[in-house]
């Protein structure tokens, strides 16, 4: 069985950038960006421009990954895609993707197979297992899994949404997953979900128990109220789970597979909010050095913020080959999962 490892990164951010100060000053949201900080150690986000779809912001992520693995579009036998905001309800990003890779006009067209994957935050690593599993068991040699989100489209920015709104940005983490005979690669990845919490934070838009599933003017024009189509979250319960699950996936999946947090180089956790993340890392007793952040700069990227961090500290030199990584995330369903990579 061949190991499946990570043999390209690339990520993509738009180039606008919207401060904290920008939420109150250019949208008129009540809020300050001490505010922002104090909580959640947010400084600002990237908002792509109108015209812009979530499997562009994919695509420049994609190209950059599939670059720095060395090989040719052509070799990709799979697509898997990870968004909660994709650019309509349905095909989903995948076969977006696909077609402005080019892959479908390659005259030797393999016409691979895309998959879009609904895990929110958690969706790259489920992302991950999924390409892993296609990997080691033959039937893929080159997966590309793309975690994006354009959230500037989808959220409140007004004060009334304050609470959801000042937390996201857009941007967009891409990796090729290949097959390899060489000792590396990934090792181990947990899942999880708790349906019991899928309210905790959703974005309802549309009831499909309705008839039609959408409230319909006498015109024919669907309605959607404030209320469903912005995302609602009870922040305070997904603080305290994204704690406790994130601490017991990490852990449970460094003892199968025989390893300590010591033997860690690099943990890799979903950027929802910096206090999370020091909560644990305290809890834990991580080193400094041995974390990486980007949620200052990014807010939550949702299934972008782990292929993001990826692309990044491979730049900076912090991700070198050989050393072992621990990616964790959590997010709404509840979902939540962990990956150990050699890398
Ligand atoms: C969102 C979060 C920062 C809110 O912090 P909190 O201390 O729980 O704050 P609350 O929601 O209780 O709100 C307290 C007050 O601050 C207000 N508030 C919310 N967002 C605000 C903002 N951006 N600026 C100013 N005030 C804000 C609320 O309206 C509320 O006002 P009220 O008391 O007058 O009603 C925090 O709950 C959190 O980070 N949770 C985790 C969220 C997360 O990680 N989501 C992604 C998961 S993948």
């Amino acid at each position: 069985m061949p190991n499946a490892y990570i043999s390209g990164t690339g990520f993509y951010v738009p180039p606008r950038v919207v401060t904290n100060d920008d939420l109150a000053n250019v949208y008129g949201i009540d809020t300050t960006h001490e505010w922002i900080v104090q909580r959640t150690g947010i400084e600002e986000r990237r908002f792509s421009e109108a015209g812009v779809a979530t499997s562009d912001l994919g695509l420049y992520a994609s190209e950059e990954a599939i670059a720095r693995a060395g090989i040719q579009k052509s070799d990709l036998d799979m697509i898997i895609f990870a968004t909660l905001s994709p650019d309509m309800s349905f095909p989903g990003c995948g076969v977006f993707l696909q077609q402005k890779l080019g892959l479908c006009d390659l005259p030797d067209s393999k016409f691979v197979p895309a998959l879009d994957i609904r895990n929110q935050c958690s969706g790259f690593l489920y992302g991950l297992g999924t390409a892993a599993s296609m990997v080691q068991t033959g039937n893929a040699k080159h997966v590309l899994l793309v975690g994006a989100e354009t959230h500037s489209a989808a959220i409140d920015l007004t004060t009334r949404g304050r609470a959801v709104s000042s937390l996201f940005g857009d941007g967009a983490g891409a990796v090729v997953v290949s097959a390899t005979e060489e000792n590396r690669g990934i090792r181990k990845w947990k899942l999880g979900a708790d349906g019991r919490h899928a309210n905790d934070l959703a974005q309802q838009v549309w009831d499909i128990k309705k008839r039609p599933f959408l409230p319909m003017s006498p015109e024919g024009v669907g309605q959607v109220y404030p209320e469903q189509m912005w995302p609602h979250m009870d922040g305070k319960q997904v603080f305290r789970h994204a704690v406790e699950r994130m601490i017991s996936v990490l852990m449970q999946t460094c003892v199968e597979s025989g390893l300590t947090g010591a033997d860690i180089d690099l943990f890799v956790f979903h950027q929802a909010n910096l206090r999370i993340n020091q909560y644990i890392q305290n809890h834990l007793g991580i080193p400094d050095e041995k974390m990486v952040s980007n949620i200052q700069r990014y807010g939550n990227t949702t299934a972008a913020t782990i292929p993001i961090l990826l692309a990044e500290a491979e730049r900076s030199g912090k991700l070198k080959p050989g050393m072992k990584v621990a990616m964790v995330a959590f997010g709404a369903g509840f979902t939540w999962g962990c990956a150990i990579a050699e890398w």
